[in-house]
């Protein structure tokens, strides 16, 4: 499979920020206006521009790319828009395989064409209490995995990051048992609201946000978001993952975003903006309980959390 380096992006294409925020909100009058105008306009198709309601205000660039967790590149927030420039996101490939009719690797080329088209602003939000709001482009995960036609005794999908001590210093350390992994139910990973990103702000995704192609899962903790995926495995069996096998006292599986269910270090009942003084009281899976919670209807969410 042929990998082609897409051209670079010229200065005057990429969008100011500050012209952004005045297309999303035109978008936004016009999806009040009319919601038909709105969709055509976002190029997606069967969901409104806006995935967060009008009262969240996009994350400033600057703050969204330089405050980060990636500790392939160290632990500190700060690390990995400091270090991650080591990390080499082309040629990239990631290997699909396992439960799968038709195993083979994704054409990354394929996924940075709709780049432009498709926009979606999620809510962010990470188990240490604090949020953010990104304008992401990238393409549904259920999309991409259903080009390689998943078996009926597919129930879980496997993600893992790229392992490469020489490119991601922060692997030399033992913080966590490397690669990087994470793990959805198929039903939460076939789910619209999941997508598999490759931009944020209309502009390639920077490597401390996961180039070339990370995770978001909106009603979940950000741990959950893994970047510079290399390897999706389909599995008849819940797959471990990095954080609830090192520490499965603090960190779930599930990791729905829960008021109720506090960390043992901390509440999670409130949570802080980035940029914002004043704290918010967190939101039932993240504000998308009318779009997720039937997946767990009858679950005991103290228990799988
Ligand atoms: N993916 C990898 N490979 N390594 C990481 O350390 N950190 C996770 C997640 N994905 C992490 C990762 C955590 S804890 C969070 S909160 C989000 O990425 C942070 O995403 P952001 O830096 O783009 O805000």
């Amino acid at each position: 499979m042929l990998i082609r380096r897409p051209d670079p992006i010229l200065p005057s294409e990429i969008t100011p920020e500050a012209v952004y925020l005045e297309r999303r909100r035109f978008l936004r009058q016009a999806a009040f206006g009319s919601a038909g105008i709105a969709l055509a306009l976002a190029g997606c198709e069967g969901e409104s521009a806006e995935e967060a309601p009008p009262a969240d205000e996009p994350t400033p660039y600057k703050d969204v790319t330089s405050y980060n967790n990636f500790y392939e590149f160290g632990t500190s927030k700060e690390d990995p828009a400091r270090y991650a420039g080591s990390l080499k996101t082309r040629p990239w490939s990631v290997v699909v395989e396992g439960e799968v009719e038709r195993p083979g690797t994704l054409d990354l080329e394929d996924l940075l064409r709709p780049f432009t088209a498709e926009e979606r602003i999620y809510r962010l939000r990470c188990v240490e209490a604090w949020s953010m709001v990104i304008p992401w482009q990238g393409i549904p995960l259920g999309t991409v995995l259903e080009r390689f036609a998943p078996t009926s005794r597919a129930k879980y999908v496997y993600f893992e990051t790229l392992h490469d001590p020489a490119q991601m210093p922060g692997q030399n350390r033992g913080v966590l048992d490397w690669p990087y992994r994470e793990g959805l139910r198929m039903d939460e990973a076939m789910h619209p609201l999941t997508l598999l990103a490759t931009g944020l702000y209309g502009r390639e995704l920077p490597n401390q946000n996961g180039a070339p192609l990370r995770l978001v899962v909106p009603w979940k903790y950000g741990f959950k978001s893994i970047k510079s995926i290399v390897r999706i495995r389909l599995d008849e069996r819940q797959p471990p993952t990095s954080w609830s096998t090192s520490n499965p006292g603090e960190y779930g599986f599930y990791a729905n975003v829960n008021p109720e269910v506090d960390h043992p270090r901390w509440s999670q009942r409130y949570e802080r903006r980035i940029g914002e003084l004043r704290r918010r009281p967190t939101l039932p899976f993240n504000g998308y309980a009318d779009e997720v919670a039937h997946l767990y209807a009858g679950m005991d969410l103290q228990r799988y959390f």
